[in-house]
């Protein structure tokens, strides 16, 4: 079949990964008028789903019922489900692990659909990842599961999501998309796939530069955190108010962008991304990527900075860590959003509960299947905030009763700056 044939509302698409990229793609792909199978492993996930629930941030219940209601929406498990396809966007994460990415979840999704890929189809890789992820892993797969030649038979590039659930003004529609493809039909048709769903698509010329552009993006983020981490550790010491100087530093109207400062940096996205060139450059390049691999170092610190605050904190007030209730306000890697993918909350918790702490948790927007088991999830109220020795502000929802917390709470620590009151301590 030919790979220049028109993609419209008899499209089939398949989403792999219904998490916080792939489930807005989705549902927006339905809405466009595909007929869209949504993929996903996670069961809890994909039962939400078919009853009509969402779970991710600025996707009501009344998306996906609507999305079910046209008939045009099926999300399953189940990768013999989806038959053949015209298009396939895979949203599947590349955690890092040990420092080198891990490629299990994208290698089980790549052989998932290969086997069901028809000449004349398109695959786009969305997931955050190193350059070379396209050509190195997807495509070798798709072919081998295939039979089929990328480039010829089929299409494939890669379009970066930059999505960030939550943010009220920029979403999968507005946010302009780059989209790139292997070869230059593959880029005409990821484009025309893209050009019904968004507003604005932006081609790039080679895939690897669409890759790149994605990790210089991650790592601008990456390492400007890791600056303000740096900065406030710097500050603490000096004794001198870290939040104070920013908001200085920001009335500067050229050559300088406010990051503030917070527990570790998380999402998917953000710790893969600048993860990957400490791996993958000594090996290519012969050539270590010694900012994006400091301002990992400097992240990934932040959690163990944070429990020795804490630790100083309630000993200041004779009490000791193990033992102490604490209780976590907020667990997801962003304000306002569920995303607990390599949220630091995560590690601050196994931290906690490495040194005895008990540990509670308020948050309404993440998953309770996807908390941590040392944790309880616990309602924000009079009772928890009185019981707890300490309460640690890690996300900044904006559905916190901050007033009630900042009234009730006998020691706040305070990760964001949103407290007030002589019992609370900044980070
Ligand atoms: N969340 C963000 O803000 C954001 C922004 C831009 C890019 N990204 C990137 O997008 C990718 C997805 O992130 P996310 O936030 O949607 O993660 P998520 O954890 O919310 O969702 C990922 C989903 O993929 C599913 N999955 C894993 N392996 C699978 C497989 N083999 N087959 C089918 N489903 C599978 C998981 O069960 C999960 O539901 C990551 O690479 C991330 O870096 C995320």
């Amino acid at each position: 079949m030919s790979r220049d044939r028109q993609l419209t509302e008899h499209t089939r698409l398949v989403v792999v990964g219904q998490g916080h990229v792939g489930l807005p793609v989705a549902m927006r792909a339905v809405s466009a008028g595909y007929c869209v199978v949504g993929l996903d492993v996670d069961a809890v996930r994909v039962w939400s789903l078919k009853a009509g629930r969402s779970y991710v941030d600025g996707i009501g219940d009344v998306d996906v019922c609507q999305a079910l209601a046209t008939g045009r929406y099926r999300p399953t498990v189940c990768y013999d489900e989806i038959e053949t396809f015209d298009a396939a966007i895979i949203t599947v994460p590349v955690p890092v692990r040990n420092s080198a990415p891990d490629f299990g979840f994208l290698e089980s999704a790549v052989e998932g659909i290969a086997p069901q890929l028809r000449a004349g189809a398109t695959v786009v890789l969305e997931s955050a990842c190193y350059p070379g992820t396209t050509e190195e892993i997807v495509v070798p797969l798709l072919e081998k599961g295939s039979g089929l030649a990328a480039g010829t038979d089929f299409s494939v590039g890669y379009s970066p999501s930059r999505a960030r659930p939550g943010n009220p003004k920029w979403t999968f529609e507005n946010t302009p998309k780059l989209v790139s493809g292997v070869d230059d039909q593959s880029l005409v048709t990821v484009r025309a796939l893209y050009d019904i769903l968004v507003d604005k698509t932006v081609p790039v010329e080679t895939v690897r530069e669409a890759e790149l552009a994605k990790l210089l993006e991650d790592t601008f983020e990456h390492v400007n955190l890791a600056l303000a981490n740096e900065m406030a550790m710097f500050a603490h010491q000096l004794d001198v108010d870290v939040w104070k100087a920013i908001d200085a530093a920001t009335t500067k109207p050229f050559g300088f962008l406010a990051f503030q400062p917070g527990p570790g940096v998380g999402g998917h996205c953000l710790p893969v991304g600048p993860g990957c060139p400490p791996w993958r450059a000594p090996r290519l390049a012969e050539r270590d990527f010694r900012l994006a691999g400091l301002a990992n170092d400097l992240n990934e610190h932040m959690p163990d900075y944070l429990v020795e605050r804490l630790a100083a904190a309630l000993e200041a007030r004779q009490k000791d860590l193990s033992g102490s209730v604490i209780t976590l306000l907020g667990l997801a890697a962003e304000a306002n959003t569920g995303d607990i993918g390599e949220s630091p909350a995560l590690r601050v918790s196994a931290l906690l509960a490495e040194r005895g702490a008990v540990l509670r948790a308020v948050d309404s927007h993440v998953e309770p299947h996807r908390c941590p088991a040392a944790v309880k999830l616990v309602e924000l109220s009079e009772s928890c905030l009185r019981q707890a020795d300490a309460v640690v502000l890690l996300t900044d929802h904006d559905d916190i009763d901050y007033e009630l917390v900042e009234r009730e709470s006998q020691l706040a620590f305070d990760t964001r700056h949103r407290l007030r009151g002589s019992q609370v301590e900044y980070l």
